[in-house]
Parts: structure tokens; C-alpha cells; sequence
């Protein structure tokens, strides 16, 4: 089919067109060409924002990992499906092939039906990068079971929140992980969580580093054994096509973290379509997403976009800077990768770096670059397009979220002309729209708002897992018969997207959404501390880092100090985990508050980004004394 492949700017535009006038006849045919399924739709979209309520592909029946899995046997029986590359550059790598994965998959799903698992019940994960993660995910999608992952760098409160919020009956875990050279303890994170999530009745575990762990009689198994007694056949479990397909949490700028549940039709169409399109993929290539699978980008873009194209994934269990920081580089030429996708914060951080890790490696295999999760700056850009692509490799920056499921705004490579900072052009079915501050739209090109999306793509997630009154106030309260994305961003002469960024209470850290209100939450726990205030400065290589004003009950510096400020970051890990921490910590006599009582944030983020020569209009300040005192102090 023509539009599945988009070869040329034309094209795109002419595919583009036809997305937005017919919709449905576009997204029917995606569907019916490149998916197996147990029963055709009777309707391809029924959507009503005001509810909000999306549905895609009602009628139709499908198991997903048929489509990721079983119609690849046939004809790729042989052919890598998962590519593992472990932390230890000694230790082999591991090539899984999709006959491999079939059995590995099924073996999982039987076990988990053992241990009562069944179609609609939770499951979370909570595992390192090895290729059991995947396995997971995918058992479960096996069984119709709906699986909840929790990236394992996430405290055991965190963990216990999120088991708790969605009700998971079965924890997924190991023995520990690797990460360079560190060892980290997973399966007592995990036990520390269920002493607070009593719902869990099972736990199975990995066996990865072959630490002394305790089982818990009666609740924790080793995983092998029981594999080694399952069945490789499974039968694939029917789902409904919009049969929840995962949960995964994300943060807000308030509360607890939301529960965004995705479906199974339109999360499998978008997730597939996008992938062949965005990276270019061919049937020989070997693809890379340096992702966790603890995030969005992981599930779509390591997991189920790439299975669902019967594409070679790897998936890399270290970090970029063990044994040294030509890790990445290393890989890259190893197993001779041809899309490469990775964060900017890791750009940046290996850019700092000698030129000499990159230049040894041969990287003529790549023919795509991919950057998410934030913006890219232009000398992040810049270094990636020379010293990586060798300026022949296009860079694809692509905008999206945990709620969207998939790419939204992106170029496509060999298609899109790019530029710095740019996500360019949206992708096929997606329709932006910027709005101004008081609800309307803004028309016309050079122009800035806030982006929402107007019309529904298949990917979108449906609900809050337990809180749809939640879903509908934080996506499609702010503008009506809208999506509204939490992000700004401005249209060029052109018709070229850049995001500029959050323009709420959420804040980009290395690529992670940070709200800042949790933050908060856990440091006022802390004894000595009256009230705080987490704001973002703009940091070389995190993109963002976090600065917290604090004020302490007894004010006055005290020798105390160098301890709360420790042991703020203590509870911070207990309570989210290490990705929270702050960089800078200022006890401060107040906070900049307006006449209601509203902390003004606007204030306390220029501080911190050391441009006070500016404040702006300051004229609500209900304390303008305390502003002098803060800047005074100021950590820059
Ligand atoms: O602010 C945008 C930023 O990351 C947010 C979504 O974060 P999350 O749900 O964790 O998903 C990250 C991976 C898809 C967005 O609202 N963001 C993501 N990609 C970009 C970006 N900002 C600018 N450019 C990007 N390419």
C-alpha cells in the first residue's frame, strides 16, 4: 500500500491531506494491510472530546503479540527479534529470535496462568533491562493480562503507589540489576513496597546477579524453574480492540502520579505505522532506542512498534559511561545499528566527552538518528549531525508523550528537510492546533501558544486507570473539544513545529517529566522543614535540573544545614527516587507569594536561572521584601 511507506515530501503532504479530510478511510486502511486479526471492525472511529470518550476499531478482535510475534514465524522464524546487549561488555550478547521469543513469550503467559493470572488482571514489572522485561510485557499482552511498568530506578514508595493505584495482583521482579559498575538490590525495593501493597499475593523473580536474596514463603518464586516446566504453546487470548492493553504512570504537575491506560487496536496500528515511517525501517536493519522499557518510549519504540514491523531491537541493559564513554559508540559498530535513538541529556553528557570515544568506533551503518524527550539544543544537534551521522545520517526529533503513545510531530528521514531544534511537521492523522491564552485558536504560520491536538489519533490514551473525572480536567478541560498537551511551542513561516517547552508545573529532567508538586510533598515531610518551592534552571547537561527553596521551621543558618539539605535528598529518593534529587538547595526566610496565597513560581524559576534583572510584573507580590532576601542568597 502507498501511504504506508512515505518516500517523499510530496507524498507526505499528499498523505498528510488525506488523513485530515478522510480520516477514517485513511487509518481503515493502515489497518486492514498490515495487521492479522481474529475479526474485522464494524466501526473505525467513534470519538467524543467532551466526555472524553475515543474509540478505534470497535467490533474488531486481535491479540497483539500475534501481529508482534506469531505472523513472523512463517517467513523471519530465524531472524533476531531481540537483540540483548548486556552491561558487561565481556558477557555475550544475546540474539533472540522470533521463534525464540514465541516460546519464551508462551512460557511466561502459562506461568502467569498458573499463578491465576487472568485476562483484565494487573501485573506489574519491575525489572531491569534484560530481555525477561520485554518477555513480561509481552506474556501479558499474551493472557489479555494488563501489564503496569515500573522502571526499576523508582523507590519502593513510588513502587508501592503505583502496585496500589491499579491494583496489581503479581509483581514481576530480579534478584537485582546492573548498571556499570554498580550492583543495585531490586528485590528488596520490592519488598519493602508490598509491606505497604497487601494486595499482592504473588511475587516472581529473575534470577540476573545471583545475589543471596530471601524468599518470601507462600508469596515469592524463582521464575526459571517454573519456565522450565511450562509449555511453549500458549493460545493467544482474544481481546476486544479497545481491551486495555498496559497502564503506565506518569507525572503530574499535582497529585499522585496518573495512571494513563492505553488500549490495543489503535495503540498497535499508530505504534507500528509510525515506526516503519519515523526511522525508515527495512526489513536487514538492526534498530536501537536507548530507552528504558520503564517509560513510553520503550513500550512503543523498543516493544511493540518494532515486533509489530518483525524488526531486530536491541535492548541495552548499561549505561553509556561503563566500561567508558564509548559505550554507545562501541554498540553502535558491534552490531552494525542502523537507527539509533536516544535522549538529548545523553548527547549532551557524551559530548562532553573526548572526541576520540566516538571517532575510534565505525559508525558507517547508521542511517537514522533519533532524539526524544525533550528539546534538543542546537550544539546538542549540531555535535550528533557531525560526529555521529557524519552529517549523512538524518536526525529525526521527535515530539511526543506518555498520553499520546506514540510519535506525534516529528520528520521523517530522507523525507522532512530538518532543522535544529525543530519537530517539524506532524505526522500523518495528527492535527495541531496553537491556542492563545484566552481559548481561541491561533491561525496562520510565525506564530506561538499552547499545543493541542484536535482531532483523535488511534494511540491516544483512553482514561486514568481509576479517575476519569482526572483524565478529562487535566487533558480536555483547559481548551474545548481539545487535547491539550501541557506543552508550548511556535509555527514557522513554514508550517514547522518547535516545542518550547512545559508550560505547567511539570519539569524535564534528563528527558524525565518531574511534577513538582510530589517533590514538594515529600520534602515537607521532613521535620525541620515549614514550606517549599521546586522550580527548574536550565542545566548543561540535564536539559533541566531542580532547584528547591526551603524554609525551615527554626530559621537562621545553623551547622545543621549541610545535614537537611542531605537528608532532603534522602527523603526525596525514598519518596520518587534518585531521578528527583535537587542540585541546589536554598533555605530561604519566605516565599514569593501573590495576595491569594499562590506561590509565584515565575519568580522563583528566574532566581534560579539567574536572570533577576528582569522579574516582571511583580505588582500582586504580596511580599516584595522577601524576593531581595532570595536573590541576595541566590546559589547560582
Ligand atoms: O514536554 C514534552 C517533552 O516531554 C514531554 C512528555 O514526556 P513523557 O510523557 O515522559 O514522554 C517522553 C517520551 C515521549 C512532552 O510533553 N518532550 C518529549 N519529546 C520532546 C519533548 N520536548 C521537545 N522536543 C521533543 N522532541
Amino acid at each position: 500500500m502507498s501511504n504506508y511507506h512515505i518516500k517523499h515530501l510530496e507524498e507526505y503532504y499528499k498523505v498528510y491531506r488525506k488523513s485530515v479530510r478522510e480520516p477514517e478511510v485513511f487509518w481503515e486502511e493502515i489497518a486492514e494491510e498490515h495487521f492479522v486479526w481474529r475479526k474485522r471492525w464494524d466501526k473505525v472511529l467513534s470519538w467524543d472530546f467532551s466526555k472524553p470518550e475515543v474509540k478505534w476499531y470497535e467490533g474488531a478482535q486481535l491479540n497483539i503479540t500475534e501481529n508482534c510475534i506469531d505472523r513472523h514465524l512463517r517467513t523471519n522464524g530465524n531472524k533476531t527479534a531481540i537483540l540483548f546487549e548486556p552491561n558487561n561488555p565481556e558477557e555475550a550478547a544475546q540474539h533472540i529470535t522470533y521463534n525464540r521469543l514465541y516460546e519464551r513469550v508462551n512460557q511466561l503467559a502459562n506461568v502467569l496462568k498458573s499463578q491465576g493470572i487472568q485476562k483484565g488482571d494487573r501485573v506489574c514489572v519491575y525489572l531491569p533491562m534484560i530481555p525477561e522485561l520485554a518477555i513480561s510485557v509481552l506474556a501479558c499482552a499474551r493472557i489479555g493480562a494488563i501489564h503496569s511498568v515500573v522502571f526499576a530506578g523508582f523507590s519502593a514508595t513510588a513502587l508501592s503507589t503505583r502496585i496500589n493505584d491499579s491494583d496489581c495482583k503479581l509483581v514481576i521482579t530480579s534478584d537485582g540489576s546492573y548498571r556499570g559498575k554498580k550492583t543495585i538490590d531490586l528485590k528488596s525495593i520490592v519488598d519493602e513496597a508490598l509491606e505497604d501493597s497487601p494486595g499482592v499475593t504473588n511475587v516472581l523473580v529473575v534470577k540476573r546477579i545471583n545475589s543471596d536474596i530471601v524468599l518470601k514463603e507462600g508469596r515469592d518464586l524463582w521464575l526459571q524453574p517454573l519456565l522450565d516446566e511450562a509449555s511453549i504453546e500458549c493460545e493467544p487470548e482474544i481481546m476486544e480492540a479497545e481491551d486495555p492493553l498496559f497502564i503506565l504512570y506518569t507525572s503530574g504537575s499535582t497529585g499522585k502520579p496518573k495512571g494513563m491506560v492505553h488500549t490495543t487496536a489503535g495503540y498497535m496500528v499508530y505504534t507500528a505505522y509510525t515506526f516503519k515511517n519515523v526511522f525508515n525501517y527495512r526489513a536487514n536493519d538492526v534498530y536501537w532506542c536507548t530507552a528504558d522499557i520503564g517509560w513510553i518510549t520503550g513500550h512503543s519504540y523498543i516493544v511493540y512498534g518494532p515486533l509489530a514491523n518483525g524488526a531486530t531491537t536491541v535492548m541495552f541493559e548499561g549505561v553509556p559511561s561503563y566500561p567508558d564513554y564509548g559505550r554507545f559508540w562501541e554498540i553502535i559498530e558491534k552490531h552494525k545499528i542502523t537507527q539509533f535513538y536516544t535522549a538529548p541529556t545523553a548527547i549532551r553528557a557524551l559530548a562532553k566527552e573526548k572526541l576520540e570515544f566516538v571517532d575510534k568506533h565505525d559508525l558507517s551503518s547508521l542511517k537514522v538518528l533519533g532524539s526524544v524527550g525533550e528539546p534538543i539544543n542546537e550544539e546538542a544537534w549540531h555535535w550528533y549531525n557531525d560526529n555521529v551521522g557524519k552529517k549523512k545520517s538524518p536526525i529525526v526529533d521527535t515530539w511526543w508523550q506518555t498520553e499520546t503513545g506514540g510519535i506525534m510531530v516529528t520528520p521523517l528521514p530522507y523525507v522532512t528537510p530538518t532543522i535544529p531544534t525543530y519537530a517539524t511537521l506532524p505526522f500523518p492523522g495528527i492535527q495541531p492546533a496553537l491556542m492563545d491564552e484566552n481559548g481561541e485558536e491561533i491561525t496562520g504560520n510565525q506564530v506561538d501558544g499552547r499545543l493541542c491536538i484536535k482531532f483523535p489519533w488511534p494511540s491516544i490514551a483512553r482514561t486514568i486507570w481509576g479517575n476519569h473525572q482526572r483524565y478529562k480536567e487535566t487533558y480536555f478541560s483547559a481548551y474545548e473539544n481539545k487535547y491539550f498537551t501541557g506543552d508550548g511551542a511556535l509555527r514557522d513561516a513554514v508550517g514547522y513545529y518547535r516545542i518550547t517547552g512545559r508550560v505547567d508545573d511539570v519539569i524535564i529532567v534528563s528527558g524525565h517529566n518531574l511534577g513538582t508538586a510530589p517533590i514538594e510533598d515529600a520534602i515537607n515531610e521532613h521535620p525541620a522543614v515549614a514550606e517549599s518551592a521546586i522550580v527548574g534552571f536550565p542545566h548543561d547537561i540535564k536539559g533541566n535540573a531542580l532547584y528547591g527553596y526551603v524554609i525551615l521551621k527554626e530559621t537562621g543558618e545553623s551547622r545543621d544545614q549541610t545535614n537537611v539539605r542531605k537528608e532532603i535528598n534522602q527523603i526525596i529518593t525514598e519518596h520518587i527516587g534518585p531521578i528527583a534529587k535537587l542540585d541546589k538547595i536554598q533555605f530561604v526566610p519566605g516565599l514569593p507569594k501573590t495576595r491569594s496565597g499562590k506561590i509565584m513560581r515565575r519568580i522563583l524559576r528566574k532566581i534560579a536561572g539567574n536572570e533577576t534583572s528582569n522579574l516582571g510584573d511583580t505588582s500582586t507580590l504580596l511580599n516584595p521584601e522577601v524576593v531581595e532576601e532570595i536573590i541576595k542568597n541566590a546559589i547560582i
